[in-house]
Formats: structure tokens, sequence, C-alpha cells
């Protein structure tokens, strides 16, 4: 009963090399650099307005690779419609599209007084899933929260953005050809398993096989002395 458990391991250990071998794979595929627009709205009454805020440049996904790179400098109006939204308990909003080019969005927001009073010191996590699309968006501020500063204009000159992307480690999905490797798998080990029954049966009972066998021969041979003189 040993041997199919074994086998049963090594299929079992096969299966995860498979499965680790495709993720590798995955990740090969979506390695390399690519970009993503980053738009922010400064929002008053939910009347959300976007525009471009610069751009996200992922060299790596697993390695943790990307930057930013503002659009543009901050501008006076910038500083104004900040100010505005801050002391309005606006919102600012973030949005990236799902992958470089679509119309969906994954969005984010902060209340605009966090911006503000950060001096435009955001920290950003961008999260994608196995395929490489965006699955979420999320911003912080440095301080993060909102004591009424008056900040002067100054201080609004540059971004000092972090970002950091991160990549979702799945488990297993469905995948047809696995599986079948799998079933093969599993048939060739039921193969070898019947085998080793047969032969673990042999194995097994052959101190019960060979004593019927032996008193089988010795009665054959002692019938003709008639009755057996030894007793
Ligand atoms: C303006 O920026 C300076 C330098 O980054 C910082 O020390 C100061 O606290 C900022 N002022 C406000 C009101 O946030």
């Amino acid at each position: 009963m040993a041997a199919p458990i074994k086998y049963t391991a090594v299929g079992l250990f096969l299966a995860i090399i498979a499965d680790l071998s495709g993720l590798v794979h995955l990740d090969d595929e979506f390695e390399g650099s690519r970009t993503l627009t980053l738009e922010h709205s400064f929002t008053i009454d939910g009347n959300a307005i976007f525009s471009k805020r610069g751009t996200v440049v992922i060299r790596s996904l697993k390695g943790n690779k990307a930057h930013f790179t503002p659009a543009s400098d901050f501008t006076r109006e910038d500083i104004n419609l900040l100010k505005k939204a801050s002391s309005q308990k606006g919102l600012y909003q973030l949005r990236v599209p799902v992958k470089e080019g679509s119309q969906q969005y994954v969005s984010t927001f902060i209340p605009a007084c966090a911006l503000y009073e950060s001096s435009l010191n955001d920290q950003l996590t961008i999260n994608f899933d196995q395929s490489g699309e965006v699955l979420g968006l999320s911003v912080v501020t440095t301080p993060g929260i909102c004591v009424g500063l008056n900040v002067p204009a100054s201080n609004f000159s540059d971004w000092k953005t972090t970002v950091e992307v991160m990549q979702t480690v799945s488990g297993p999905v469905p995948d047809t050809q696995t599986y079948i490797d799998k079933m093969n798998r599993d048939k060739v080990e039921k193969e070898k398993g019947g085998q080793n029954d047969n032969r673990s049966f042999f194995g097994k009972y052959w101190m019960y096989i060979v004593p019927v066998v032996i008193l089988m021969m010795i009665a054959t041979s002692q019938d003709p002395n008639a009755g057996g003189g030894g007793r």
C-alpha cells in the first residue's frame, strides 16, 4: 500500500512543478516596460473633471520597478483648484486605465485637503492581476491628516510622488491542458499501482502459499506409504 502513496506524491510534485513553470512563463510574458497614464481630478460637489497628471512607467512588475513622470508642472491654476477643493471639503480623485489605451478605469480618492496639506507628497500603489491588467489603485499622503494648515504656494512646485506596483499571486487557475496531463498521469499511476498490487499480493502471501504447496507435496508423496510410518 506504500507504493501507490509514493506515486501519488510524485504525481503531486510533478503537478506543482508544472504549475510553477506555468507561473514563471506568465510572468515572463508580462515583464517588459510599459506605461499607464495617470489622470486626476479636483472634485467639488461630485463634479469630476479628469486631466492627465502624468505617466507611470513600469519596468518590472516582479521587481516592483516603476516610476512616475509628471505631465507638467503643478500650475498656479492647479494650486488654486486644489486649494478650493481642500477648503470646500472636496475630493482628490485618481484613475488609471486597466491597461494602456483602455476606456475602463480603476480609480481611488482621498480628501483634497490631505493632498494639499502634504504639499504634493503622495504614495501610489497599483495592483496588477496575473494577466497584467490593473486590479486596484490606492493613494496615501504624508502626513495623511487634515488639520487646517495654510500651505505656502512655493510648496507646490513639484510632486513628491512614489509609485509601487504589485502583482497579485493567484491560486490555481482552470487550466485544461494541465488537467488533461494530470488525468494521464493519474492513469499511469493507476496502472503502475495495479502492477504493484499484483506483486505485493505474491510478496505478501508467500508464507501462506509456500507451506500449502509443501504440505500438498508432502501429502501426495507420503500417500503411497499408507498412512505414514512416522505417526
Ligand atoms: C512646506 O515645505 C517645507 C519643505 O518641504 C516643509 O518643511 C513645510 O512643512 C511645508 N509647509 C507646510 C505648511 O506644509
